[in-house]
Parts: C-alpha cells; structure tokens; sequence
C-alpha cells in the first residue's frame, strides 16, 4: 500500500533570545501548526484550506510559506506529483512566536511524509527556509529550532551550520502574547541598516556572555546577557505595547530577565521555576488586560524535539 496522506505538527519558536539577532532560537512544545499533504491531481502545491487564521492568510500558492516550503522540498527530492495542503494554525499570524516558520517547516516535514522520508530532517531545512522568505526573508532563527528542536545557533542557511546547544536545567520560560499584531516586516524595517563600532562591539560581547551562560547553564548570566542587545530592543520598543511596565512587572514577580520574542509583539521572560514562570506568565499578562489589552500568558519551557510527523495514510 502507497502513502496517500501525512500530517505533520511543527512548534511555536522563540527567535533572537535578545543580542542574537537572526542567529540563535529556541522551540515550545506549544501551540503550533498542523497541516496534512495528500496527492493531488493538480500540478504543483495547492491549498485545499485553511483554519485558524481568520481568513488572512494568502490562499494562493506561491505566497503561501507552507506551499512555498512543500514545492522546494518535492522539487528537491525530485518528485513532480501534484500536492495539496491543509493548513491548521494554532499560532497567531505577526505574533513573535514563529508562526510562518511553523507553517513552512509543517509543510516540507509533511510532504517529505507523503513522499515516504526522501529526505533527511536537515535536507529539509532549505526548503523550509525557502517558505519563510515568503513572509519575512531568509533567516534561520525560527526554522532551525522549528526542525530541529532545542536551542539553536544558526551561523548559515544549511544543516551543516546549525548547532544545538545544551538546554540549562530549570530553564523556564513565562511567554506572554498581547492580543495586537506585528508584522514581521514592519519590525525589520524599524531596524538600523548600520551600527557603530562600539555597538558591534557590545553586541558581540552580549551574544559571546550568552553562549557562554547556555555551556555553562548559568541562569541569571544567561538573562542578563540576551538583556545586553542595544541595537534591535531599542529600535523596536514602539511596537511592543507597556513593554516596560511588563518587563518591571516580571521581574518584581520573580523573572531573572525579559526580551521580546522574535519580531514581537510577544515577550518572553526567562525564569528558574515553574513556580515562578507561571507567577510571571500571570503578572505579565495582568498588566496588559489593566490597560485593557487582551493576551494569551503561558509558561513553559525549551521543546527538545521539532517537527514531528503525526499521522500517515496509506491506501
Ligand atoms: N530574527 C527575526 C526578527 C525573527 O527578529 O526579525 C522574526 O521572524
């Protein structure tokens, strides 16, 4: 018997972790995209729906990142069948939580299914890039730990140059996402197109004090050095509704330090309990529903595994 449908699910992301702009990442076990791949009379990727997202998601193909992600996959692997997409989205689009990314790494992670795994978990990465870039360019950030699971250094666009770091015991995260959209593109034109010797220099100093804090599992140098980043926080602040009252908020309900996740708006606060994440999830969320903004407050922590396929059909 033939595989006639996969299913894939592929997890929400924290991308940037404050000073590691576009390099380094991290998955949550939740919420995440679901999509289904099945053959298709039609030629090429097709969406056959899409829940979740409220209409606003392009429907046609080539600006779609999950089809975008399934064609370069099948394109890779050489197969010329035509294939469909249904498309669950449990994140929220322009949320900070890797939403394109999840879509895009669904999508290859679910037609290398269909095909019966061609491909390996990192062939699939350049694929899976090639359908980010539909909504926000090429960076690995989301993508790689979307895959791979983990924390992950992303210094190129291919397997070879990720690196999963270790995951600090007690590493607990408070994420807390206000009820407002921004896009991705909106954040990255905020961002200054130089720096000065003396910020690169700091910026350095904040991503190398960050490694070094994840090898050596150091909690509370881990916090302050994703705080260090003088160059992306401060462009994007304006777009991240009371974040300084939030980020005051964590910290006095325990947190060891808080950074916008990704593009934002979603902010992620880095704790060393469960207790205490789930404190802050709640402080945080307070503050914005004081100032009559809706938001979704969870705690968690880093997902050791990515992608996964959850369902195969055979017919
Ligand atoms: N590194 C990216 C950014 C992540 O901050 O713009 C968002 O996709």
């Amino acid at each position: 018997m033939s595989i006639t449908a996969a299913e894939a699910y592929a997890p929400a992301t924290v991308a940037n972790l404050g000073v590691g702009f576009d390099i380094l990442g991290l998955a949550v076990a939740e919420p995440g995209d679901t999509i289904r791949a099945e053959w298709s009379d039609l030629p090429g990727v097709t969406v056959a729906d899409i829940t979740g997202d409220g209409g606003k998601l392009p429907r046609e193909s080539a600006k779609n990142t999950a089809c975008v992600a399934a064609q370069s996959a099948l394109k890779l692997a050489g197969e010329t069948r035509g294939v469909r997409l249904t498309i669950h989205k449990g994140l929220p689009a322009a949320s900070g939580l890797g939403s394109s990314a999840a879509s895009a790494v669904a999508g290859a992670v679910a037609v290398n299914a269909l095909m019966g795994e061609p491909l390996s978990r990192g062939d699939l990465l350049p694929p899976a890039l090639d359908g980010e870039a539909v909504a926000s360019g090429y960076h690995p950030d989301n993508v790689a730990p979307c895959l791979f699971g983990g924390i992950t250094l992303a210094v190129g666009l291919t397997a070879d140059r990720v690196y999963n770091l270790p995951v600090p015991a007690n590493m607990h995260l408070a994420l807390v996402t206000p009820h407002v959209e921004v896009a991705t593109a909106l954040a990255r034109a905020a961002l200054p197109a130089e720096i000065s010797l003396k910020q690169m220099v700091s910026q350095t100093a904040g991503v190398a004090e960050l490694i070094h804090a994840i090898y050596t599992g150091d909690l509370e140098h881990l916090a302050a050095a994703m705080e260090r980043d003088r160059v992306i926080e401060p462009a994007r602040e304006h777009l991240m509704p009371f974040m300084r009252n939030v980020r005051a908020t964590a910290k006095r309900a325990g947190a060891l330090g808080m950074v916008i996740s990704g593009a934002g708006p979603t902010l992620m606060a880095l704790c060393d309990s469960q207790s205490t994440a789930e404190a802050v999830a709640s402080a945080m969320k307070a503050v914005y529903e004081m100032e009559g903004i809706g938001a979704t407050a969870q705690a968690s922590m880093v997902a050791p595994d990515g992608a996964r396929v959850v369902r195969i059909e055979r017919g």
